[in-house]
């Protein structure tokens, strides 16, 4: 491709029909907004600059999309909504006469690039070119009105359209791309008289044809990939095929899906060779499965890298925010397992059911297999963690460390009071609560001292007095 591309989002309307406060280019598809995947997919194309037109819900807009790495992100605003024509004429002041116009809408996410490429090879820099495709029931939308060479006559509006247009099923799409300077000269001539009153884009068709210019279509028969979100239901019908594409993505490179209709990712999700999942798996933000992951049924993970081999059982939780998670090599986490930002466990570390870590290091081979808090620790290699045993990090106004250094034992339901360490190769006996570091090797108990008292009565039931 010789020119550059300029890309126009339309963004400004309202979107009633998501009775919603938000407004609808900032509902999420795949954990992003729907004009965010238009603007990514704007970079994809090597786009020079995205200009996203908005209007209600400005603000919000504007605040809710960021600027790809490598294209130039600008917000020009439409007030009132006069029209898809009127929409563009607002932007046509930021865009450079030596480049390509590619027209997009904020509520048409799932478009390809390669779609979007096919157009604008089309349009060859010189040309106007409009991504069409064929409609059972074309109800609603603009009609292509071809001559009897089939050279692309107009688009009438469905409310403009005599009963003949209206048996057309080829319609557009909403995406044209268009050399800018002509795209200029065309939305200086638009009106606004029609059935709606509206300064509709679509009439620089009308206009190419006056000019004797011809006008060529890219027709599709994909209806997904101009599919608009007006509803709720359409939300969540362009989610799952969202989700239905990430998934077959996922296989084509060889990650097995138990079942590829219940995957969910918000978020990117990169997968290593031999990787294993069950059904019912969220993933968000960024995460990374080494090779030979398995991950159970019902699990949640975000923003966590797991390495080769770990296998995550059903129902866990993993969530790293802005710190991450690690899992090492061949470490085994849950069923049950709830791992927070900042746990990293080392290779064949075992976290068991019930079992909550925050903010702290395991080193190789330590296990918590049952029950258990650890937060703000650093636990050495081979520790065992007992059941029901917590570090008491937080004395109601500061955090503080626990140390356990390798090959501890803490026994069942202790309370290790921080800041403490425990020393190397000790034990802790079940039940104690630990207040002061212990020295590497001893035994250390802090508990009341066990009584016994021979033929001990139980209380007796008093008898009520008639
Ligand atoms: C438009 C096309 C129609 C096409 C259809 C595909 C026109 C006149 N008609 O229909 O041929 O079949 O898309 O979906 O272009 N918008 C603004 N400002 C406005 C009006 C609209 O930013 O003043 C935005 C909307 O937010 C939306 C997009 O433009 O993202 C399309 O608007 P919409 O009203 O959905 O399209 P139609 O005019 O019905
Ligand atoms: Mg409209």
């Amino acid at each position: 491709m010789s020119f550059p591309v300029d890309v126009v989002v339309m963004a400004a309307g309202k979107g009633t029909r998501m009775k919603s406060q938000r407004p609808k280019v900032l509902h999420r598809l795949g954990g992003r907004a729907l004009a965010q995947h238009v603007i990514d997919c704007a970079a994809r194309l090597s786009a020079r600059s995205v200009v996203v037109i908005t209007g209600h819900g400005a603000e919000q807009v504007e605040a809710g999309l960021q600027a790809p790495a490598t294209t130039a992100l600008r917000f020009v605003r439409q007030e009132p909504q006069l029209g898809t024509g009127h929409a563009v004429q607002q932007a046509a002041p930021v865009l450079p006469d030596d480049g390509v116009t590619l027209v997009l809408s904020g509520d048409v996410p799932l478009t390809r690039p390669e779609t979007l490429q096919a157009l604008l090879d089309l349009c060859g820099g010189s040309r106007l070119a409009l991504l069409t495709l064929d409609m059972p029931d074309p109800t609603g939308y603009g009609r292509i009105v071809r001559s009897a060479d089939a050279s692309v006559q107009a688009i009438v509006e469905h409310k403009d359209a005599s009963e003949a247009q209206r048996a057309i099923t080829e319609i557009y799409s909403g995406i044209m791309a268009v050399p800018t300077q002509l795209l200029r000269g065309w939305l200086a001539r638009l009106d606004n008289r029609n059935v709606q009153g509206e300064y509709y884009l679509t009439d620089v068709v009308k206009f190419a044809v006056a000019d004797g210019l011809g006008v060529a279509a890219h027709r599709i028969s994909d209806a997904v990939q101009v599919a608009g979100v007006n509803s709720p239901v359409q939300l969540a019908e362009l989610e799952r095929a969202y989700q239905r594409r990430v998934a077959d993505t996922l296989m084509e490179e060889g990650t097995r899906l138990a079942d590829p209709a219940r995957l969910d990712v918000r978020g990117e999700l990169v997968c290593g060779q031999d990787v294993e999942i069950d059904v019912n798996c969220v993933f968000e933000g960024r995460v990374h499965l080494g090779n030979g992951v398995r991950i159970g049924a019902n699990c949640v993970v975000a923003n966590a890298v797991i390495e080769a081999g770990a296998v995550i059982h059903p129902f866990s939780h993993i969530d790293g925010e802005k710190l991450g998670v690690k899992v090492g090599p061949g470490a085994l986490v849950g069923p049950f397992a709830r791992l927070r930002p900042g746990a990293d466990l080392g290779a064949e570390v075992h976290i068991g059911n019930f079992v909550e870590v925050k903010n702290s290091t395991l080193a190789a081979g330590a296990k918590a297999n049952h029950l258990a808090y650890l937060g703000d620790a650093t636990v050495g290699e081979r520790v065992n963690y007992g059941a029901g045993s917590i570090t008491a990090n937080y004395d109601g106004a500061n955090k503080h460390r626990t140390v356990i250094e390798a090959d501890v034992h803490v026994g069942s339901n202790c309370v290790l009071v921080a800041p403490v360490t425990i020393g190397a190769g000790g034990t802790v006996g079940g039940g104690s609560t630990i207040t002061k570091d212990t020295a590497p090797g001893a035994l250390s108990v802090a508990r009341g001292k066990q009584v016994g008292i021979a033929n001990w009565q139980r209380p007796q039931k008093k008898k009520q007095a008639p």
